[in-house]
């Protein structure tokens, strides 16, 4: 924060609390001309059966407010909050973060260090390695890949045994150690006219529509798209270029989505988690994404 902001907020911060102060003072105070304490104000309602009477403030009520003010006080001199005074405990959030972290290093470490001595084929046919790489997952992963691994548009499903970017536990590990992006370019422009064309063979190559007699289609894929999606339309798992022959779609196999696919291009990003949560965490959630596809009733 700059010095003026920094101010700024103190000032703003002690000038209402001191603001509140003046103001439970200034009511509590008794006024000239104001009716005596315990008789009407004279305001009343219902020909008289309602009337407003002029009673102080209960004492607890009083103190509650001065209590609040003085722990406002209190809490603004011990911890940071005016600006950027930090407080004389000079506590901070990452201070704490860093704490707990260690804390709990030093409670799960050895597990995980333990897990990293097996081999992922191992670890996923290991119930209790699989409970622990489950809730990493669900802490780390789910919000993008849902709960249940089964990710939804843009996100992969986890368990379905289609891999964009490999299914062997190295390459399982290195996608969640390094991240990986996608490279989709955008090609309408590359196609022109043979977009259509374009969009009917891809969608052919998993059988949703019967090969186009018009050989355009293919002609322009071997063109535009070979280099990445293979003569087959196989896909390749060093570009994360996927699979275009086995129906299942990250985006959607519908002809208006292939389009915009292709004219659009497409850039999904999954995190790299290397420095976050380390190897060893990663070797055991790797074995619970391994295990996913394995039909091996864990
Ligand atoms: C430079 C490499 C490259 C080229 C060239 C390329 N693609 Fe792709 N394509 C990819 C990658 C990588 C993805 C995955 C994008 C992602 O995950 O965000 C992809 C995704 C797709 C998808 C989405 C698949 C799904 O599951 O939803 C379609 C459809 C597609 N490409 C068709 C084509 C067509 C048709 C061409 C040629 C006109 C083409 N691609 C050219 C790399 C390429
Ligand atoms: C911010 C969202 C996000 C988070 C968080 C995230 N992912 Fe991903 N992940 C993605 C996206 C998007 C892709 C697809 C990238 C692409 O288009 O190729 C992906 C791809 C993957 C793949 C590759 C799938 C394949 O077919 O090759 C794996 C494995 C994976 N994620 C596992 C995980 C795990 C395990 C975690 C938790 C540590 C995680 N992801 C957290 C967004 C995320």
């Amino acid at each position: 924060m700059t010095t003026f902001w920094s101010w700024f907020v103190t000032i703003v911060t002690l000038a209402n609390i001191l603001g509140c102060l003046w103001l439970i003072r200034w009511t509590a105070k008794p006024r000239a001309g104001e009716a005596p304490v315990g008789e009407t104000t004279g305001h009343t309602w219902d020909e008289g059966t309602l009337a407003d009477l002029n009673n102080p403030m209960p004492r607890w009520w009083l103190w509650m407010f001065y209590g609040t003010i003085a722990f406002g006080l209190i809490y603004l001199t011990l911890y940071p909050g005016l600006g950027n005074y930090r407080g004389l405990l000079g506590w901070t959030q990452e201070g704490q973060w860093e704490r707990e972290m260690e804390v709990a290093e030093q409670r799960y470490g050895p597990i995980f260090a333990a897990y990293a001595e097996r081999s992922v084929r191992d670890l996923a046919r290991d119930r209790e390695a699989l409970r622990v790489g489950r809730s990493l997952f669900a802490s780390y992963c789910s919000q993008c890949h849902g709960s249940d691994a089964q990710g939804g548009m843009g996100f992969p499903n986890l368990t379905d045994g289609v891999w964009q970017w490999g299914g062997e536990p190295e390459q399982i590990m290195t996608t969640l150690m390094r991240g990986r992006q996608a490279v989709m370019p955008a090609l309408g422009a590359v196609l022109g006219d043979d977009l259509d064309a374009v969009v009917e063979y891809v969608m052919s190559l998993s059988g949703a529509v019967p090969e186009p007699s018009d050989p355009a289609g293919r002609t322009a894929y071997m063109r535009a798209c070979v280099a990445c999606h293979g003569p087959e339309g196989k896909g390749n798992p060093l570009l994360g270029a996927p699979d275009l022959t086995n129906g299942v779609w990250l985006y959607g196999g519908s002809a208006g989505v292939i389009r915009q696919t292709i004219v659009q291009g497409r850039n999904g990003v999954m995190p790299a988690f290397a420095d976050f949560l380390g190897e060893d965490r990663l070797h055991v959630l790797t074995a619970y994404v391994y295990s996913l596809s394995l039909d091996n009733g864990l």
